[in-house]
């Protein structure tokens, strides 16, 4: 096991009543700015509930925050930040609210230039506003890291940055808050969450017993719960079940003292960047391809995966590994999620700008660093 420090202030409600607490939770003096998004929080009832929940407070609103959060966007709330004197910031939607809020309490206070050096050059961050969340989509695990995700449309990037700065003061979950989403977006929060944890565990073994079964109970909870979610969207348990599943995928814990990989998402940001895909959608594509693709390197803990989590036997490793991949793909495509680039109309030719980004700004991926330009293309090759 490899040394680490374990730290994650976030304070979680979870359940019914979670929504309600901002009366206590949000600083009495505050002024707050509320991020929202495009809409839904005004048709499923969690926007009247959030504002009687503030009465009292002086709140001012910034919403209209899109999936896969715009840069633009953001500056144009640091200016409301600016101009109302907010001393406070409340999320309350999904990750890509919460990720934009994460990257507005950085901006805010920023005096160096263009904030987006923070998310670009990693400038280093020492001021943010303080963060309150609502979620409202269980998915990115945004609700208890420090971890945002923003895209610049005009420099065709979409680019993460993480602080402990910008963890939530406190997280509010209520599940029935997530009743009203698609089957799409349910989907989507599955799959999100189920690559978040194979990207800490689908590595290679440092002997980390522990973390592995914390991982792989995850896994087994998000299979169980997807067909009995797709069976009955109403099944408030099932929802419940889904968000802190979701919030367990990223929250620091499973990823103690293990190495980690993170190059599906890195190119799943880029497949974003290019073709507009949503996120969940790009990690079921490049997955099943990446697995593939280092299956020498991947080999004993995708086993361990396949025969733990699945069940699946074999009479050689490289059976159990094979069946393991395929596995894991009919998953995203039982959830709805097709996992081939053509299914979604895409040719590898049209992706491949995404090998050449990567290899130009990072240089070499995974948890080998040896994942670069030739081995990106490779991978897509493998999405076909
Ligand atoms: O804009 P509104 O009206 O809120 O609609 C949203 C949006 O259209 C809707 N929605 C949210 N809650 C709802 C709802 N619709 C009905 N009922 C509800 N209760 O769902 C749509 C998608 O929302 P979004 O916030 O974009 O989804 P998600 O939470 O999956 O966030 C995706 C973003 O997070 C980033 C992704 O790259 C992407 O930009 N990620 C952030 C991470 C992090 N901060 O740790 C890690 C992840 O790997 C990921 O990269
Ligand atoms: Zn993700």
């Amino acid at each position: 096991m490899k040394d680490f420090t374990y730290y994650n202030p976030v304070k979680v409600v979870f359940g019914a009543n979670a929504i309600e607490r901002l009366a206590d939770l949000v600083p009495p003096q505050a002024k707050v700015l509320l991020v929202t998004g495009t809409g839904s929080i005004r048709t499923n009832g969690v926007y009247d509930r959030v504002m009687k929940g503030l009465s009292g407070r002086k709140v001012v609103e910034y919403s209209g925050i899109e999936p896969n959060p715009e840069y633009e966007k953001c500056m144009e709330a640091v200016m409301r930040v600016r101009e109302s004197g907010a001393t406070f910031l409340l999320s309350v939607g999904g990750g890509s609210v919460l990720d934009a809020t994460k990257f507005i309490a950085v901006a805010a206070p920023w005096k160096k230039g263009d904030p987006w050096d923070i998310v670009e050059k990693s400038a280093p961050v020492e001021d943010a506003l303080p963060i309150g969340c609502v979620l409202t989509l269980p998915a990115t695990g945004s609700e208890v890291n420090g971890n945002s995700v923003i895209s610049r449309r005009a420099k065709g990037q979409k680019l993460a940055f993480s602080t402990p700065m910008v963890m939530p003061v406190f997280s509010l979950l209520d599940p029935a808050t997530t009743l009203s989403l698609s089957w799409r977006q349910t989907a989507n929060g599955i799959v999100d969450a189920f690559v978040h944890v194979m990207e800490q565990y689908l590595t290679y073994d440092v002997d980390t017993r522990l973390q592995d079964r914390q991982a792989e109970a995850i896994l087994s909870t998000l299979i169980e719960v997807a067909p009995r979610l797709k069976a009955d969207p109403a099944d408030l348990n099932a929802r419940a079940t889904l968000m802190w599943a979701a919030s367990n995928a990223l929250n620091n814990l499973i990823n103690c003292g293990t190495v980690q990989d993170w190059s599906t998402h890195v190119i799943g940001h880029e497949l974003t960047a290019l073709h507009g895909l949503d996120h969940a959608q790009t990690l079921a594509i490049v997955l099943p391809a990446v697995m593939r693709h280092q299956k020498a390197q991947k080999g004993q803990k995708i086993a361990q995966f396949g025969q733990r989590v699945l069940g699946i036997s074999g009479a050689t490793q490289d059976e159990i590994v094979e069946r393991t991949i395929a596995a894991t793909a009919a998953f995203f495509e039982e959830v709805g999620i097709p996992t081939r680039l053509g299914s979604w109309g895409l040719t590898v030719e049209q992706c491949l700008p995404a090998a050449a980004a990567i290899g130009g700004r990072d240089g070499h991926i995974g948890e080998h660093q040896d994942i670069g330009e030739n081995e990106v293309a490779a991978i897509l090759h493998l999405c076909a």
